[in-house]
């Protein structure tokens, strides 16, 4: 049995050498690839492997051909609109993620991204508090929870929408429930995205919800850029000069929007929400673990291809 970790965006090497040796005491073959920089070098390496942990990496359905021996392919992340779902269905292979595992990373992510742009991005002038303001939280999942409950710390009141989260549970949590999409960002002067990018999603943060946000409103992205659409994004930064911006990972575009709207928006280079040694940890390891439960005991407990 064969194990690939495949990473453009490598783990850091103490969660690397932990997988090796989860892999190794269950008997099995480690491999690594890392940085790499054409999708030619992943389809040679998976050719000869029976289970692949990846990051963000893009698992297409010609990767899935060229694995010939694939088992499963295991996301070690919440996210996995990396990996072609349908093409990994189709050839009898597990798709899983690891939830939760790296949900206090990028939590902690969106509380500094708060942070920053309320304090000018770290350059002389007077900023405001998070104290007293209410954060809206879309999606009310792992990562969601996460920055309510940091945000409390700091003293804000928390908003939240979620259609698949019951408002009593939220209610519970002392979070106000918003009715609609529109009430969240009508009352939250901090919007802090925790959606997946779906087909419902993509392209879904537009004009109609920005431009409800009280005056020097600021949406929060640490989920994917896909889900903003992004011209009707820069058409309200036009219209509302008091409205923020800032993404974990900056689209093609993000020179041009960051040199039109100065210090209003900013943009990470490379998706670091989960780059902390914490959450690689718990991640690759978590991973590694539900590889070699699904080879010895079939349980699929995490599977996203059902
Ligand atoms: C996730 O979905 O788990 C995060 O976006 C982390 O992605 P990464 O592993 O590419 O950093």
């Amino acid at each position: 049995m064969k194990v690939l970790v495949a990473t453009e965006k490598p783990f850091s090497k103490v969660a690397v050498d932990g997988i090796r040796k989860i892999v190794e005491d269950a008997g099995y073959e480690f491999a690594a690839l890392e940085k790499y920089t054409s999708p030619e070098e992943l389809l040679a390496a998976v050719a000869d492997v029976d289970a692949l942990i990846v990051r963000s990496d893009k698992v297409t359905a010609e990767v899935v051909e060229a694995a010939k021996n694939l088992k499963i392919v295991v996301r070690a992340g919440a996210g996995f609109d990396n990996l072609d779902l349908a093409a990994c269905t189709a050839k009898g292979i597990v798709a899983m993620n690891t939830p939760g595992q790296n949900s206090n990373a990028v939590a902690e992510l969106a509380l500094c991204f708060m942070i920053y742009m309320s304090r000018n991005q770290l350059t002389p002038g007077t900023g405001s508090e998070l104290k007293g303001k209410t954060l809206g939280i879309q999606a009310y999942g792992n990562v969601g929870r996460l920055v309510a409950d940091h945000a409390r710390g700091f003293g804000m009141n928390i908003m939240a929408f979620d259609p698949f989260v019951p408002a009593e549970a939220m209610e519970k949590e002392g979070v106000i429930v918003a009715k609609t999409l529109e009430d969240l960002y009508e009352n939250s002067h901090f919007v802090s995205l925790h959606i997946p990018a779906t087909e419902q999603t993509k392209n879904s943060i537009g004009y109609n919800l920005l431009s409800r946000m009280p005056k020097g409103g600021c949406l929060v992205n640490t989920a994917r850029k896909e889900v903003i659409n992004e011209e009707e994004l820069i058409k309200v930064l036009r219209e509302r000069e008091d409205l923020k911006y800032i993404t974990d990972v900056a689209t093609a575009n993000h020179a041009a929007i960051a040199e039109e709207f100065g210090k209003r928006v900013f943009g990470t280079p490379k998706k670091m929400g989960a780059e902390t040694a914490e959450a690689n940890v718990n991640a690759g390891l978590a991973a590694a673990n539900q590889i070699v439960d699904f080879f010895t005991t079939g349980n699929k407990r995490f599977q996203v291809n059902k």
